[in-house]
């Protein structure tokens, strides 16, 4: 017989670290609502002609693509991330704007599988639709940076550019094309392939070799208009009002092809280079327009849950919630009476488990040693017989016999007891 694994770049997330991943989310739910963003819920796969739009020559459209042709006939793909299906969702449904929207789940892209790069990854993110003015940048960032604070996160560094308006980004990236075409000869194999297709993705290289040319490579300041200039100034003053630390990196061009002005990537300093941008957004006015939509400009963040943990186990922060019971029933007469009393604690609303299986007495007292609870109801046959139950206070071992018509009573009294302490 045939036996399966998950396929590369995919996991299981089991317990505790499930717990863990909806804790998360939960955290983000609560910063979110904080600043006023609604729960949405984008498909996970869409006509393949809404991801196009993240630049047709971006290595997450051309080589990372989970598209497929599906049973009736239709071109489409799982999603690489969700700021297209959101804005697909507002041309689709246009609702008033702002429209301030958070999502969270699985994206899809074909990646080399490593330590923090999966094929099926986690994210959380928020987009606001409808608003030109900089203090919406500033708002998103500040939301990603208060939840990274809720999360117990300091190691957390917010790298910041402009690619400034459409034109002076098609006239910027014009001028990179020259300058590395120029420059060809001394950039690496590797960079050239990068500038046949995106001149501007030059300035991503991390390679030492490339270093000198980038270094003398037309900047973005250079091509600024008064206008992008001046949102861009208010970014960061509003940025340093808040007191949120930034440094302004001119090469910060980012993976995705629809961003314009603001652009912005959060890194962990506590996790080493392979995977330490642990989110990343900016804005991306022409987005909507290019899905068919009204010119409506739009500016949000998403953030990697998965290297979000990362960072976590790095900075010791935000543990694995303990996901235990408060009673656990021990019953050797059979296992009927723990059916009952299991069912009367949960209709109470007391978290409860019990042994099965008719196993012994010792052996279900190690099951209820493991289970964390912290009463143990022991019933036997002479407590079966008198209507009684034996509850044993796990924590001390300090027993006591109740009688089964007040055992809830009892057991809601103690529990209460062990709240406040
Ligand atoms: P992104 O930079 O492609 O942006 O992804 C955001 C974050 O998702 C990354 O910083 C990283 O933490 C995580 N991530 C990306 N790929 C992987 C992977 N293969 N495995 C694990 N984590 C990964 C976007 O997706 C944009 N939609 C963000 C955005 C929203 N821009 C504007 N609004």
């Amino acid at each position: 017989m045939n036996s399966f694994a998950t396929s590369p770049g995919t996991r299981d997330i089991l317990p505790p670290d499930a717990a863990r991943w909806r804790a998360f989310q939960e955290a983000f739910a609560e910063v979110a609502s904080r600043y006023g963003c609604s729960y949405m819920i984008p498909p996970m796969f869409e006509d393949l002609g809404v991801f196009l739009r993240l630049g047709e020559a971006t290595d997450v459209v051309t080589k990372e693509m989970y598209d497929f042709e599906d049973k009736g006939g239709r071109r489409v793909a799982l999603r690489p991330e969700q700021t297209a299906s959101v804005c697909r969702a507002f041309v689709q449904h246009r609702p008033t704007t702002p429209w301030k929207v958070w999502y969270a789940g699985p994206n899809f892209r074909y990646e080399k599988p490593q330590q923090g790069r999966y094929r099926q990854f986690d994210q959380v993110g928020v987009e606001v639709l409808g608003v030109t003015d900089p203090h919406a940048d500033v708002e998103v960032i500040a939301l990603a940076w208060d939840f990274y604070r809720a999360l117990g996160l300091r190691q957390v560094h917010l790298a910041l550019n402009t690619l400034g308006n459409a034109d002076e980004r098609a006239r910027w990236t014009e001028a990179l094309a020259k300058y590395f075409r120029d420059h060809e000869e001394q950039l690496t194999v590797d960079s050239r392939a990068t500038l046949a297709k995106n001149p501007l993705r030059v300035l991503d290289s991390k390679r030492p070799d490339d270093a000198p040319v980038i270094q003398g490579a037309p900047r973005i300041e250079d091509y600024l208009g008064v206008e992008s200039a001046q949102h861009f100034a208010v970014v960061r003053q509003s940025l340093t009002e808040l007191g949120i630390p930034f440094t302004v990196e001119a090469r910060l061009v980012r993976g995705l092809d629809y961003y314009c002005h603001t652009t912005f990537e959060f890194v962990s300093t506590s996790l080493s280079a392979a995977h330490t941008a642990i989110g990343g957004g900016g804005r991306y006015d022409g987005l909507v327009e290019q899905l068919g939509g009204p010119a409506t400009p739009g500016v949000g963040f998403a953030l990697g849950l998965d290297r979000t943990l990362l960072a976590c186990d790095a900075e010791s922060v935000f543990p694995s919630p303990r996901e235990t019971v408060r009673v656990f029933v021990v019953d050797t007469t059979g296992g009927g009476e723990a059916l009952r009393v299991a069912a009367e604690l949960r209709a109470a609303d007391i978290s409860t488990d019990r042994a099965f299986e008719q196993r012994s007495m010792k052996a279900q007292m190690k099951a209820a040693d493991r289970s964390g609870a912290e009463i143990a109801l022991i019933i036997g046959s002479d407590e079966l017989a008198s209507d009684s139950i034996v509850m044993r206070l796990m924590s001390s071992g300090e027993q006591t016999t109740v009688k089964r018509a007040n055992l809830i009573e009892i057991v809601q009294r103690t529990l209460a007891v062990t709240d406040v302490k």
